[in-house]
Parts: structure tokens; C-alpha cells; sequence
């Protein structure tokens, strides 16, 4: 990456030959690949024999990359004391250290940081120690692909939540992180392990991360990083913990060997979190969760068209013929890979037909693959070699539903997992979106309704469906605000986005104050996109709205949501 700068290569003698320890310095060259990441090239004195083992030592310098982030303490929750930390997902960790920058080799890692005084450091790592002038070392002990590895350094401090598990934030959100997640995170790794086999990872920490983090959660092994918008107060969110816990097994164990079949890693990890979730909160809760998910879909395939290239499960990435023409993986990121890769291994759930069978495959393909990279091919060739009598039915080419199909057409899903048993969840909400969006407003019917006791999903999957309806008539949005105050002074992250979206399609200007409020607050990718969308797609008010927020809040953006909402305002930006 143009941000790291290779001072020197060297190949270093055989351990215990003979030889100058610091190595023989070797000529180091960068080759364009593409615009986002250069090749290095290094030339050997000679041709290394098939199977030998040599040691190289590069010598660089990391600066301010996409995938190490400076923070001003303005930036932080505390406002005291600067913080860094790196995201790898998807090729950004080319910026932070020379590596095979593909999900498809595999490697352990150790590393030594030393910090400034009054500062942690904590790293993707199964074991670690601080040693003297603030210097630790750690170590994975695993193989991990590149972007599994991440580091963070801040005024941090830990609170222990369970018997493996901890939760590290700020000196001035510890309390809320341990409030949040005391004595949860245990049992869901149970589960886990009951479902999908052996947890391999050692511990399993929870980094609560300034707000600009861009993710709800990033799944870096032994030590998950999320945004702090997960301090929702009631565990109303915790979906996303189960969610990186599920990557231990899909993502971590078990890769995509390519960024273009990206929903082997999310579409497997959606289905394992909707596993443990139905164990854990019963199945009408979890199909209710699943029922936003797939409004998500909806509204990104609405947004995007249904036949837009990335609405396919396999997505084709080059380099390109010339520089800048292929597609970054990071641009890839969106609801397809998640939700239709979901309904494609609820499909396959579905052609077995019983969900213990289907656990059982599960565990098997993890076992048969872990510590490996593999590709859809490998997934599918092996389900059909697990089940013969389903290989024999020949399942991969039913009409309509073709396994080739699923993998490279753009487009709706084929098939849909049955959500009815969140139905009893799901109904009342409905017929309460049903009456808000009338024409004359039913108040008597509207005020039968109590929804004090609904759960934060239930008022989530209302405020899809009345976004779905909108604009609804005029004065019906006021008067909706007024009588939910839940809602509409939400402090809870997803609530706030779908009523920041219900008030700029509703054109509800005495809220939008809101809007810039809960974008000033947090920089999470997933709610700041859509929203400037909105804006953007609006009236000259919430255009100019956006551009004023933008403006201020752009430097506390994650560079690449930055370039993203540069996009969507036409100020130039990514790609
Ligand atoms: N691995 C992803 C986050 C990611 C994806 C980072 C692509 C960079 C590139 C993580 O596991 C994830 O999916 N997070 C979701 C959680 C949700 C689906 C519960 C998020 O951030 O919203
Ligand atoms: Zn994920």
C-alpha cells in the first residue's frame, strides 16, 4: 500500500548456520496491482529449491493507511489521551504490514509493541504479556489469514464478564460494558460449541471501540472489536456478539479463500448466529431477527436493483486490465453476501430436511476445513459427499434452484427460510404499521395497542414496515412521534437509525436535528450510508442538511466511509 514504506529486505541465514545475523541485504522493488495495493517484489541471490525454508526480514513503516487509524482524543469516548487501532477486513492490513494480503494463506504471528506510558496495547493474540517500558508481546498460535490481525493501543482497562471472556473499553465506559455483557458471553459460546465443534481460539474478549468505528462488530479472534452502540443498556443488541462468536468457526476456522465468495464467511456465520440464537432466545424470537434481516435485503436490492452485479453470491474480483478497473473488496460489502448467502444455507438446512442432520454436516465441514481456505466449490462438493442420497437426487441442478444459480445469478433469493413462528411477534406490529399508514387515523384502535412491553426487534420490524409505507399521510408521522416517545427519543442505535430514515422520508423537518445528532454520535458504515442515501435522494433541505453534516463530521469518519459518503454526495471519492 502506498502508505507503508519498505526501507530494506533482507534474507536471513539458516537458524544456527553460519551466516551475518542482520542478513544479506536484497534488491526491493513495488509493481503496480491495483489501486488499492502495490506487489513487492523481492529478488533472491538465487532460486530457492522447492520445499526450502527461508527467512526474510523487511523493514518498514507504517503511516496513516486505511487500515491504521490515528485518533485525536477529541475522537474518543474519554477525550483524554489519543488512540490507534487497525482494521484489516477486507485488504487494508496491507497498510499496517507487508503480507500475502489474500484470505487465502494462512499463517501464525507474534508481534512486540511497545507503548507510550499510561497506554495498552491489545492484539488479536491467544496469549500475551506485558513486559518491561511498556512493552508486550504476543502471540497467535493459530493460522489466521492476514486480516485477522489487528492491534489497538488507548487509555483501555479490562472487566471480566466470564470465565474466558472479558470486555475492554475506556476507563469511562467500563462499567456500561460490563453492565451489558456480564455473564451472557459464556453461554453463547457453549452453544457454539455443542453446534460446530471445539472453540480453538483460547479466550473470547470484547473490545468496545470508539464511535467512528466503522462495523457493528469485527470478529478478530480472541478479542472481537464492536462499536460502542452496543451499550444499548438492556442487551437489546447482542445479536452482533453472537453474530462475531459464530465467525470462530465460519471466517476464522473455516475461510473464504477469496473476497469474491465473501458469503461463505458471512452467509454461514448469519446461519450459525441464527443457530445459537434459536437455542439460546427460542425460534419466534430469531425469526423475528431474521425478518429485519431480510428487510435489509429488500431495501438493499431496492436500492441497488435487483440485477446488479453484486446481488450475486459469487462476485467476480480482478485486478483489471489497467490499473483502477477491477472492484475493491471493500466495495463489496453489503446485504447480499449476509442475508441471501442466509437463505442459500437455509437452503441447503432445507433439502436435508432435519435440523440435526444439518447440525451434524456443520460440525463435520468445519472439522473437514478448518485452518483452511476454501471456496464454494469445496463447501458444496463436500455437502453433496456428506449427504450421497441427496447427490444421487441430484439437488445441485433442480430447476430453479440450481447450486449455479444460487452462486451467479444477481437477484432475489430462490428460496426463502419459513419465518412464521415469529409470526405472534411479527403480527402485532404489522397491524400497528397497518393503522399508522391510513388515511384518517384509527387512534382508538392505534391507542389498544401496548407496545411498552415489545421487545427493541418487535419496535425494529414496526418501524421497517412504517418506513416501507412512507410517506405516510400528512401529520401522521407527527403525531406517531408524539405518541412514542420509545421511539423517537430512542437512545438505542438501530432504533435511532430507522427513525432518523422514517423522519427524512417523512420530510419531518422539526426532527431533523436528530439526523445530525446520531451521525454526529457514531461512524458506523451500516448507519451512515443509508442515511446520507436519504438525504441525498431528498429535498434541497436534507441535501443541505447532509452537506453540514458532512462538513463536520468528516474527519471523525473512518477514511473509507468517508470516501462512500463523498460518493453518494457527488464530491468525487471512492472509486
Ligand atoms: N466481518 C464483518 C465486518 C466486516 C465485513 C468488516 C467486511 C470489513 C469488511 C463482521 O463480522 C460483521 O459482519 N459485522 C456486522 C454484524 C452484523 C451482521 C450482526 C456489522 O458490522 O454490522
Ligand atoms: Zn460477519
Amino acid at each position: 500500500h502506498p502508505s507503508l514504506s519498505v526501507s530494506r529486505a533482507a534474507l536471513l541465514p539458516p537458524p544456527g548456520g553460519p551466516g551475518d545475523a542482520a542478513g544479506q541485504a536484497l534488491l526491493v522493488e513495488s509493481r503496480p496491482f491495483t489501486s488499492y495495493g502495490s506487489a513487492l517484489h523481492i529478488t533472491l541471490p538465487q532460486a530457492p529449491r522447492a520445499g526450502q525454508l527461508l527467512t526474510l526480514l523487511i523493514d518498514y513503516e507504517a503511516g496513516e493507511g486505511p487500515g491504521v487509524c490515528w485518533l485525536s482524543p477529541e475522537q474518543t469516548a474519554g477525550k483524554q489521551k489519543p488512540y490507534m487501532y487497525t482494521q484489516g477486513q477486507a485488504v487494508l492490513n496491507r497498510s499496517f504490514f507487508p503480507c500475502f494480503d489474500t484470505p487465502s494463506a494462512k499463517f501464525t504471528y507474534s508481534a512486540t509493541v511497545k507503548v507510550p506510558e499510561g497506554f495498552t496495547a491489545v492484539m488479536s493474540a491467544t496469549s500475551w504479556e506485558k513486559q518491561k517500558d511498556n512493552t508486550y508481546v504476543f502471540k497467535m498460535s493459530q493460522p489466521i489469514p492476514s486480516y485477522l490481525i489487528a492491534l489497538v493501543v488507548g487509555d483501555i482497562v479490562s472487566a471480566d464478564v466470564g470465565p474466558r471472556s472479558r470486555v475492554w473499553a475506556e476507563p469511562c465506559l467500563i462499567e456500561a460494558a460490563k453492565k451489558e455483557y456480564d455473564g451472557v458471553i459464556e453461554e453463547f459460546l457453549v452453544v457454539g460449541e455443542k453446534l460446530f465443534g471445539p472453540y480453538v481460539w483460547g479466550r473470547y474478549d470484547i473490545l468496545f471501540m470508539p464511535p467512528s468505528f466503522p462495523f457493528g462488530g469485527m470478529e478478530n479472534p480472541c478479542l472481537t472489536f464492536v462499536t460502542p452502540c452496543l451499550l444499548a443498556g438492556d442487551r437489546s443488541l447482542v445479536d452482533v456478539i453472537i453474530h462475531e462468536i459464530s465467525h470462530s468457526w465460519f471466517g476464522n476456522l473455516v475461510t473464504n479463500a477469496t473476497w469474491g465468495e465473501f458469503w461463505l464467511n458471512e452467509g454461514f456465520t448469519m446461519y450459525a448466529q441464527r443457530r445459537i440464537s434459536t437455542e439460546v432466545y427460542g425460534l419466534p424470537y430469531t425469526c423475528l431477527e431474521a425478518a429485519t434481516g431480510r428487510a435489509l435485503l429488500r431495501q438493499h436490492m431496492d436500492a441497488t436493483g435487483e440485477d446488479h452485479p453484486l446481488n450475486k453470491l459469487r462476485v467476480v474480483i480482478e485486478p483489471g486490465f489497467f490499473l483502477f478497473l477491477g472492484v475493491n473488496p471493500d466495495d463489496t460489502y453489503n446485504e447480499t453476501p449476509y442475508e441471501k448467502g442466509y437463505c442459500f444455507v437455509s437452503y441447503l438446512a432445507h433439502l436435508v430436511g432435519n435440523q440435526s442432520k444439518f447440525d451434524a454436516f456443520l460440525q463435520a465441514y468445519v472439522n473437514r476445513f478448518k485452518f483452511q481456505s476454501i471456496t464454494a466449490d469445496d463447501t458444496l462438493e463436500f455437502f453433496l459427499e456428506y449427504f450421497p442420497e441427496l447427490k444421487e437426487k441430484g439437488v445441485d441442478s433442480i430447476p430453479g434452484f440450481e447450486f449455479d444459480r444460487w452462486l451467479n445469478t444477481p437477484g432475489w433469493p430462490p428460496y426463502l427460510p419459513d419465518l412464521s413462528p415469529g409470526q405472534q411477534l411479527m403480527r402485532p406490529a404489522d397491524e400497528l404499521a397497518e393503522l399508522w399508514a391510513a388515511d384518517g387515523l384509527n387512534m382508538e384502535a392505534i391507542e389498544a395497542v401496548d407496545i411498552t412491553g415489545w421487545r427493541t426487534y418487535q419496535l425494529v420490524y414496526f418501524l421497517d414496515q412504517v418506513l416501507q409505507k412512507s410517506p405516510l399521510p400528512e401529520g401522521n408521522v407527527k403525531r406517531l412521534s408524539k405518541m412514542y416517545p420509545k421511539i423517537s427519543k430512542a437512545q438505542n442505535a438501530e432504533l435511532r437509525l430507522r427513525w432518523c430514515q422514517i423522519v427524512l422520508k417523512n420530510n419531518l423537518e422539526a426532527e431533523y436535528s436528530k439526523v445530525k445528532d446520531f451521525l454526529h454520535s457514531q461512524g458506523k458504515q451500516k448507519y451512515t450510508l443509508p442515511l446520507y442515501r436519504a438525504m441525498w435522494g431528498g429535498s434541497e433541505a436534507t441535501r443541505a442538511l447532509a452537506m453540514e453534516t458532512f462538513s463536520a463530521t468528516a474527519p471523525q469518519l473512518h477514511v473509507n466511509v468517508q470516501n462512500y459518503v463523498k460518493k453518494i454526495l457527488g464530491l468525487g471519492g471512492a472509486e
